[in-house]
């Protein structure tokens, strides 16, 4: 994956997707989430592929290893850069998912890149402590999620920018910290609780950040996005 931001079309078909696209030069990153891919399947992903964009798959698998196993042969398939599941899955979960992505890479192209879910950007240190009954703090229990992720050979978390330093020093540089929740300082939070700014994401060592409804919802998205890609960049 390019090391620009990755936009989320998190839209409810593909025309309001390419629509969403058209005044954007080609070459961007862009993730497919649920919605997207629940309505138009694997052709969303091999149609952005042949256009030249770079794809991130979210569907963010948790299940039993056997289940995600083979789940990953298939999207190993779909052709995507990078593909993603919980971390709360465990590590033999996820050393299948790497196993299933492996077996289903056709001969000849790059496996794609794995990442884990530690705690979604929606959940605070409060609800994570109350909800999943997570003694410790938010940190450690991304910290530990990181290292779990790592121990598991994959190549690296979804995060949140504040996390994402913390996570550099134990488990370098090279491991991905891909960090959504990113807003511009003017925009509002929505359902996002851990949220930053591309310059913050930046300055923390996140290697790629995921930037939705503060580009898609913008009034002038293409304006959002060079805005987000300047701060990103170092150059505002
Ligand atoms: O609109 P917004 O920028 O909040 O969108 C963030 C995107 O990143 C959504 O598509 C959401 O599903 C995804 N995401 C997230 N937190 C994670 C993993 C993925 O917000 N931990």
């Amino acid at each position: 994956m390019k090391t620009s931001p990755i936009i989320a079309l998190d839209f409810p078909s593909a025309q309001e997707a390419y629509t969403f696209l058209q005044p954007f030069d080609g070459g961007l990153n862009v993730k497919v989430g649920m919605q997207l891919y629940y309505q138009e399947g694997p052709a969303i992903v091999a149609k952005l592929k042949e256009q030249g964009y770079d794809v991130f798959l979210d569907l963010k698998l948790h299940d039993i290893p056997n289940t995600v196993k083979s789940a990953m042969e298939v999207l190993a398939g779909h052709g995507a850069d990078l593909v993603n599941v919980h971390a709360a899955g465990g590590k033999t979960m996820m050393e299948a998912a790497l196993e299933g992505l492996d077996k289903g890479t056709p001969a000849g192209q790059l496996r794609p890149s794995i990442i884990a879910v530690t705690q979604l950007t929606s959940t605070d240190e409060q609800q994570m402590q109350r909800e999943q009954l997570v003694e410790t703090s938010l940190e450690n229990s991304v910290l530990h999620y990181a290292q779990l992720t790592q121990s598991a050979q994959l190549d690296g978390v979804v995060c949140s920018v504040h996390e994402a330093s913390a996570i550099t020093d134990r488990c370098g540089k090279a491991f991905f910290k891909v960090t959504p929740g990113i807003r511009l300082a003017e925009s509002g939070t929505q359902d996002q609780k851990r949220i930053a700014t591309p310059a913050e994401a930046r300055h923390a060592g996140s290697t790629h950040i995921v930037v939705g409804r503060a580009v898609t919802a913008a009034k002038d998205p293409l304006a959002a996005y060079e805005m987000i890609c300047a701060q990103w960049e170092g150059l505002k």
